[in-house]
């Protein structure tokens, strides 16, 4: 397969070039045109077999790649771990070597352990497609962002970014701190201090509590859901309490009398990190990011699974 872009695989954004991530981008754009058109399908990817992988629930990252896969006429498989023969004991190493035996030429992975992509390009030569792995990278989530953002402001660099909420498990917060640092953003974290990762700022990120002062900076905030499911009770001892210091409210939103554009990756908790009023409203680009998504990841797989352009299909 013909490679378009520097690295073979895409595993996460940290010290990934910013060449790779505007040329994804720039793609994903011409991939939004494609999804405007009443027939909403090329031959790009045609006679190429991708293997959806998945160790953990998702709903917008499956729907959204399998989705790119279809647009993009490639042979899909799903998989997932709990209908699979994970269940019988058998080892993450023989699973890996047996879809490489049926000769997969992508496999786009969503695992609870951190590495878990990374430790798969050990045992297959196929592309590997990181959806998320634990507390780590989501790089297709921060990539889906960064066209959302030059869509909305038609740039990233010198963008003032806040990202706003559970730091410390989200593997979203980490791939969209390396991807608009090397696009040139400014990038703040703001959230509770035990639920703030140790020593984030050698990332070269600010962080700030007070989420009145981070809204009077940031032109967008990105919105964190509360990862209730990765942390103890000790570590949010009350949702009202967090609702009132970092909840994106109506009340506040409206109090801050600017435009701050709303955003947020998905699954929403309404009612504690961003009110109903405000994740409908006309601020918000949520939805936009849902449909960039699929652009963005038809992109990732077109450039590193040597997808033809059209004018070359027969
Ligand atoms: N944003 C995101 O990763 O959502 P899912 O967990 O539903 O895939």
């Amino acid at each position: 397969m013909n490679n378009m872009l520097t690295q073979k695989h895409l595993l996460g954004l940290e010290n990934y070039p910013a060449e790779d991530i505007k040329t994804i981008i720039n793609t994903a754009f011409q991939f939004r045109e494609v999804l405007d058109r009443p027939i909403k399908k090329v031959p790009s990817l045609q006679g190429v077999t991708i293997v959806n992988l998945f160790f953990e629930n998702s709903t917008r990252t499956r729907i959204s790649f399998e989705l790119a896969q279809k647009r993009l006429s490639a042979d899909t498989v799903n998989f997932s771990a709990s209908s699979s023969s994970l269940k019988k004991g058998e080892s993450f190493k023989d699973t890996a070597q047996n879809i490489e035996a049926m000769k997969i030429d992508a496999v786009v992975m969503r695992h609870p352990a951190p590495g878990a992509p990374l430790h798969l390009t050990e045992f297959i030569d196929a592309v590997v497609i990181n959806a998320g792995d634990g507390t780590h990278e989501h790089p297709t989530q921060a990539l889906l962002d960064m066209m959302s953002l030059q869509e909305k402001f038609g740039k990233i660099a010198g963008l003032k970014i806040a990202i706003v909420g559970d730091i410390l498990h989200s593997r979203v917060a980490l791939s969209n701190i390396h991807g608009l640092q090397s696009m040139g953003a400014e990038v703040i974290l703001c959230g509770p201090t035990n639920l703030i990762p140790p020593n984030i700022d050698e990332l070269g990120v600010s962080v700030n509590s007070n989420l009145d002062e981070v809204m009077e900076w940031a032109d967008a905030l990105n919105v964190l859901r509360i990862q209730r499911e990765r942390m103890g009770s000790a570590l949010l001892p009350s949702v009202r309490e967090y609702r009132s210091l970092f909840g994106i409210t109506e009340e506040r939103l409206t109090r801050h009398k600017k435009e701050i554009v709303i955003m947020h990756p998905g699954p929403m908790n309404r009612g504690v990190e961003i009110d109903s009023q405000v994740a409908d409203g006309d601020q918000a680009i949520i939805l936009d990011q849902v449909l960039n998504g699929v652009a963005s990841r038809m992109a990732v797989l077109y450039l590193l699974c040597g997808g033809k352009p059209e004018e070359n299909q027969a």
